[in-house]
């Protein structure tokens, strides 16, 4: 029997890591393995000072911290190159190629990225060097004139963003100058605004597994993903799942989430790097559980066929596609096709049926479990003032029963 180990590298979240580690208690998954059988084990990665040339336990890392520290981000990264972890999205690419980098890219692919433009800071670095280089190739510009040409209502915001951190809708002259004086030393994207759209879509992505949300951006956190299937026509969810796998093969990423807002009938990407996603309860709710399974399987899959890590891209066969004179349509089905050859999404829908029957049921039964409404409860009392507490602990223990429900009527 051999036994590898998953590894989570966790912030101070109380809710997905305990349904995880509920889950993979209840399922205690036995795999096939080279003949033999392979058991997996979960552990809580702690932080400390280490040798660059030290060995590691971990076979694969779930990360939800690395995006903001620091040391368990260079940490990651001599795990994926000294040690050979599998990691679910490539340090390298996530911190150089952000935002900015995955609008470059789609816009080479031909998707219908807003117009966007990078703006310099509105302050530099507090350095006779930057003065003296800024009075030398600073061109003076007119951020207006950028603006009426791009066209009002447009978005300002971090060309790295995340988390809504520093993002501004501007409606008019007056606000894009409080704004730009406001971003001080982050750099910033001003983006045509695409308002009074038909569907505003988030897309949650676990190797080849999506799974597209109606999502209200305008509603608080815990009320953004509105329970609903079949709220895009059929042939905009294809595009908007194909989107989210090419993007996310491209750049060597696992576990993502893609936005996407279709108007008039043209569904464009607006942020497609959310590496490490937000996989909260209290956002999530009814579909917590789909991405709970979903990690699990992926993870368990990466370990028991000895999956390896990607860490180089292949750009130039995507960009080979592009440069053909296909249609658009034809260009998608053709990243498509390289997007499921990387994610090797056959092999895993197979693998995932044959190796794991039982993880539906495992997840449902401990979607009715005690233990599962104690991390609930817990994490509603978290996050909300005590006179909510009763309101909302009833309002997502009533979400989390609409899922059991609906899964059984499956
Ligand atoms: N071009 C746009 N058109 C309309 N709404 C936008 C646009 N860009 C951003 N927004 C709104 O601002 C929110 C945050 O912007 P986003 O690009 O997703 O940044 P972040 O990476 O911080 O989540 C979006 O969820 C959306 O509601
Ligand atoms: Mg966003």
């Amino acid at each position: 029997m051999v036994t590898k180990k998953i590894g989570l590298l966790l912030s101070d979240e109380d809710d997905w890591p305990v349904a995880f580690e509920q889950l993979h208690h209840r399922l205690s998954p036995r795999l096939s393995y080279h003949g033999d059988t392979l058991t997996t084990v979960v552990e809580r990665i702690r932080i400390h000072p280490f040798s660059l040339r030290a060995g590691t336990s971990y076979h694969l890392v779930i990360d939800r911290l690395a995006w903001w520290h620091f040391h368990p981000r260079e940490w990651l990264k001599k795990a994926a190159l000294i040690n050979g972890v599998y990691l679910l999205n490539n340090p390298f690419t996530f911190q150089s190629m952000e935002k900015h980098s995955a609008y470059c890219a789609m816009i080479r692919l031909g998707f219908p990225i807003p117009e966007t433009w990078l703006i310099p800071t509105k302050i530099g670095p507090d350095t006779e060097k930057f003065r003296r280089t800024a009075a030398r190739y600073h061109d003076l510009f007119d951020l207006p004139a950028i603006a009426r040409q791009i066209g009002y209502p447009l978005y300002m915001k971090p060309f790295d963003g995340g988390g809504w951190r520093g993002v501004s809708r501007i409606g008019n002259e007056w606000e894009l100058m409080a704004a730009y004086d406001a971003s001080g030393q982050t750099m910033m994207h001003l983006q045509q605004g695409l308002e009074n759209y038909d569907v505003f879509t988030r897309a949650l992505a676990i190797g080849p597994q999506v799974k597209l949300f109606h999502y209200d951006p305008t509603q608080p956190m815990h009320a953004r993903y509105l329970v609903d299937e079949n709220f895009l026509p059929p042939d905009k969810a294809r595009e908007a799942t194909a989107t989210v796998k090419i993007i996310n093969a491209f750049f060597r990423w696992e576990f993502n989430s893609c936005e996407s807002i279709l108007k008039n009938g043209v569904l464009h990407p607006i942020d497609f790097a959310n590496a490490c996603p937000d996989v909260a309860i209290i956002s999530l709710h009814y579909y917590f559980p789909w991405a709970i399974k979903s990690l699990m399987a992926w993870s368990l899959f990466c370990l028991a066929t000895d999956r390896r890590m990607q860490l180089d891209m292949n750009t130039r066969d995507y960009f080979a596609i592009a440069d053909s004179d296909r249609s658009f349509e034809e260009k998608l089905a053709a990243y498509e096709a390289l997007a499921d050859r990387y994610f090797e999404t056959e092999r895993f829908f197979e693998w995932r049926a044959r190796e794991l029957p039982h993880l539906d049921e495992a997840m449902w039964e401990l979607a009715q479990s005690p233990e599962f409404d104690d991390m609930l409860v817990h994490n509603v009392r978290l996050i909300f003032p005590p006179h909510e507490h009763a309101y909302f602990i009833e309002h997502f223990r009533g979400l989390i029963r609409a899922w059991v429900q609906a899964e059984a009527a499956d």
